[in-house]
C-alpha cells in the first residue's frame, strides 16, 4: 500500500514539472551540515531546499530592490555581523518610519515554528511578505516587487533556474526562506564544551552555566533545548503596562496573553543588543538585573520570573556564560554574506 502511494506520488511529481522546453530549472539538493544534536530545519514538503533557491534568496536578502525607495534591504535591519539582528532598539524602515519591535536575530530561524515575537506568522516560507509590504519596513506592494524582479534579465533567469518560472508571489518569499534556513549556528564554545572539550568554557562560564540551568534560576526551563527556546509565549514581567504592544494577545485576542512574547533563542545573544521585544534593555547587565529583581510584577507575569537574590559575582558569571553562546564561525561565514 505504502509502496503504491509512493509510485503515484512519483508520477504526480513528474507530471508537475514545468513543460516549458526552454525552462532551465536546476534542482541541486542542498547538503545540510547540521551541528551535533540539531534536527533538520522545518521545511515544507512542497518546497525542498536547493542550492539554486538558497543562492537566489541570498541575493534578494541583500538587495534594496525589495524596498519602495530602494533604500533598504533585509540586511539593513538583520546585519550579518550582529548575528542578523540590529544594534538599535527600533530599526527605521523607509522614510525613517518606526515600528514597535526590535529586529530579532535570524540565528536558527529555520527551526522556529511560529514566526515573529507574537507567533502571528505560521511559516518561514511566507514570513517575508510581512517586511516587504509593511508600511514601516520596506513598503513595497508584492505586485511591484514581482514587476521589478521580472524586469531584470538576471533575476529572471535566476528565478527560472531555481523555480522554472518567473518571480511570483509564491517563490519570492520562499527563496528568502530557503536562504534563511541555512543560517544555522551551533559552533559556540558552549557547544564545544558539551561535546567534551573541557577547556572550551572558562571556570566563570561554567559557574554561569550551572546557575542558568539550576532550579533556583530556571532560565533553562524557558530557554531550553538545542536552540535555547521552548517556543512558548510567556510574560516575563518586562513592563507593568505593555502599552501599544500587547504581544501574543494581538494574535489570540485572549486577554490572558497580554504581555506574552515568544521565548527567543539565546544563541549569539551577546551580539544582539539591545534586548527584549522593544529593545528596551540596553545590555546583558540590564537583562540580568531585570530577572534578578523578579521583573516588574505584571499580574500575568510567569511565576518563574521572581526575585533571584544573585550577588554581583553570580551576575557576572551568568553574563560570561551567555557570552559563550557566541559562534564566531557563524558570524564570519562568507556563505551568509
Ligand atoms: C525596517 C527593519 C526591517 C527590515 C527591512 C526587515 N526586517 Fe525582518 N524583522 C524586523 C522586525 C522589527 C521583526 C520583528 C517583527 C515582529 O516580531 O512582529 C522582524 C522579524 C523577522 C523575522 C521573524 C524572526 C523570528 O524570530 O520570528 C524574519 C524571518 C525576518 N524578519 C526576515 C526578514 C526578511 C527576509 C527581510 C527582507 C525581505 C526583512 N526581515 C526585512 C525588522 C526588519
Ligand atoms: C518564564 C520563561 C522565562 C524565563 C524563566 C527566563 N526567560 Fe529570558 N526571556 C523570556 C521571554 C518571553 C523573553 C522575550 C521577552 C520580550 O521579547 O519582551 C526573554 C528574553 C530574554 C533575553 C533577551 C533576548 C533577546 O534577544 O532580546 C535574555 C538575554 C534572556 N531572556 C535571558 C534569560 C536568563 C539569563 C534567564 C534566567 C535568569 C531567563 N532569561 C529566564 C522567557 C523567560
Amino acid at each position: 500500500m505504502r509502496i503504491l502511494s509512493f509510485i503515484f506520488l512519483g508520477i504526480w511529481l513528474t507530471a508537475c514539472q514545468p513543460e516549458d522546453p526552454m525552462s532551465s530549472l536546476t534542482e541541486t539538493s542542498y547538503a545540510w551540515q547540521l551541528p551535533a544534536g540539531f534536527p533538520a530545519p522545518i521545511e515544507s514538503p512542497d518546497h525542498p531546499t536547493t542550492v539554486e533557491r538558497v543562492a537566489l534568496g541570498k541575493r534578494l536578502f541583500y538587495d534594496a530592490i525589495l524596498s519602495e525607495d530602494l533604500s533598504l534591504s533585509c540586511a539593513s535591519c538583520h546585519l550579518p555581523e550582529k548575528a542578523f539582528a540590529h544594534d538599535v532598539p527600533i530599526s527605521p524602515g523607509v522614510h525613517g518610519r518606526l515600528g514597535l519591535r526590535n529586529s530579532p536575530t535570524l540565528t536558527n530561524v529555520g527551526y522556529v515554528p511560529r514566526l515573529n515575537k507574537d507567533g502571528g506568522v505560521p511559516k518561514l516560507d511566507i514570513q517575508s511578505l510581512v517586511p516587504i509590504s509593511d508600511v514601516n519596513e520596506m513598503n513595497l506592494t508584492m505586485d511591484e516587487a514581482i514587476a521589478r524582479l521580472n524586469a531584470d534579465a538576471d533575476y529572471r533567469s535566476e528565478f527560472q533556474r531555481a523555480y522554472g518560472t518567473d518571480a511570483s508571489l509564491y517563490n519570492i518569499p520562499r527563496a528568502l526562506a530557503a536562504f534563511m534556513r541555512t543560517l544555522i549556528s551551533g559552533g559556540s564554545p558552549y557547544d564545544r564544551f558539551t561535546q567534551g572539550d573541557q577547556t572550551a568554557l572558562s571556570p566563570a562560564a561554567q559557574r554561569g552555566m550551572e546557575l542558568f540551568f539550576s532550579e533556583r534560576l530556571a532560565c533553562g526551563s524557558c530557554h531550553s533545548g538545542f536552540n535555547f527556546s521552548n517556543e512558548t509565549f510567556v510574560n516575563n514581567g518586562l513592563h507593568l503596562d505593555y502599552g501599544q504592544d500587547p504581544g501574543r494577545q494581538r494574535v489570540t485576542i485572549d486577554s490572558a496573553d497580554i504581555g506574552s512574547f515568544r521565548v527567543p533563542t539565546l544563541r549569539n545573544v551577546a551580539l544582539t543588543a539591545p534586548y527584549m521585544h522593544d529593545g528596551s534593555l540596553a545590555d546583558l547587565e540590564a537583562v540580568i538585573a531585570h530577572y534578578n529583581q523578579g521583573g516588574q510584577g505584571h499580574p500575568l507575569q510567569d511565576e518563574r520570573v521572581r526575585p533571584l537574590g544573585l550577588n554581583a559575582a553570580e551576575q557576572r558569571d551568568l553574563i560570561t556564560f551567555l557570552e559563550a553562546l557566541t559562534d564566531t564561525a557563524f558570524v564570519n561565514n562568507t556563505n551568509f554574506r
